[in-house]
């Protein structure tokens, strides 16, 4: 894993809006999978204005989620599908036939797991994907303890991030299962990025960089990883001793 640590969150954004935009230069075909949540929004908002400056084109990329709430959909403000939509592909302009999104609401999640599978088996490996990380270390929703042998699979939440979870929505709502990409996936994406920002991560992103590969801190996983980045700022990185 290759750790870089940016001075602030503006900075980490346009380092990882600036990778991607290279790496998608390289390859306009790229399967992108783009997780939801605050860390990632300043970046998409660069990936949108360099788009417009035509400097990147998406439009022959194909996209894959990376996790929902069960219950939830794209009506749902606050909802992965809602935030990915508003804040990048609706103003990239991305072909509804070119994103593959997971349906939280059907009511065979278990079809639905394997719909998303084939999907990437069928289009990928992903290319590219990126990743926050919660305080409690997982990654999408794969949570502490997870199954790292998992491709899309339905879990309970933790307890942690049922609470956290309720900063993305105007009302108290109840998030008690998701449905996640698995770590398969993220460890056979050809390049994985996480990115963290703020003195909240500190804590997670030494934990991240000082302990072994342990399913209690599913991020660890990418220390698996031959291609994966740790894209931080100052604040997220301020507990770490990085070399
Ligand atoms: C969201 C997701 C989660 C978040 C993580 C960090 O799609 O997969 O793993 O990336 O919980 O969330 P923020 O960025 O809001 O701190």
């Amino acid at each position: 894993m290759i750790i870089e640590v940016m001075y602030n969150y503006s900075e980490m954004s346009i380092k990882t809006a600036e990778f991607i935009i290279e790496m998608v230069n390289k390859n306009p075909n790229a399967l992108l999978c783009l997780a939801g949540g605050d860390t990632p929004i300043e970046t998409y908002r660069l990936l949108v204005k360099a788009s417009k400056e035509e400097r990147v084109d998406f439009s022959q990329c194909k996209f894959v989620s990376l996790d929902e709430w069960v219950g939830l959909d794209e009506n749902d403000e606050g909802s992965c599908k809602y935030f990915l939509y508003k804040e990048i592909f609706k103003p990239l302009n991305i072909n509804k036939e070119n994103i593959c999104f997971f349906n939280a609401k059907c009511g065979d999640l278990q079809k639905e797991c394997k719909r998303v599978d084939e999907f990437i088996f069928k289009n990928g490996p992903i290319d590219i994907i990126l990743l926050g990380i919660g305080v409690n270390g997982h990654l999408g929703f794969n949570e502490p303890g997870i199954d790292f042998e998992n491709y899309c699979h339905v879990l309970k939440l933790d307890k942690n991030t049922q609470t956290v979870g309720q900063k993305y929505f105007n009302k108290e709502m109840k998030l008690e299962y998701g449905i996640s990409l698995g770590i398969k996936h993220i460890l056979e994406a050809k390049t994985a990025i996480l990115i963290a920002n703020g003195e909240k991560k500190a804590n997670i992103i030494k934990n991240l960089v000082e302990k072994d590969v342990t399913n209690e801190i599913p991020a660890t996983a990418l220390k698996l990883h031959a291609n994966s980045f740790l894209f931080l700022d100052s604040d997220a990185a301020k507990l770490t001793h990085i070399k």
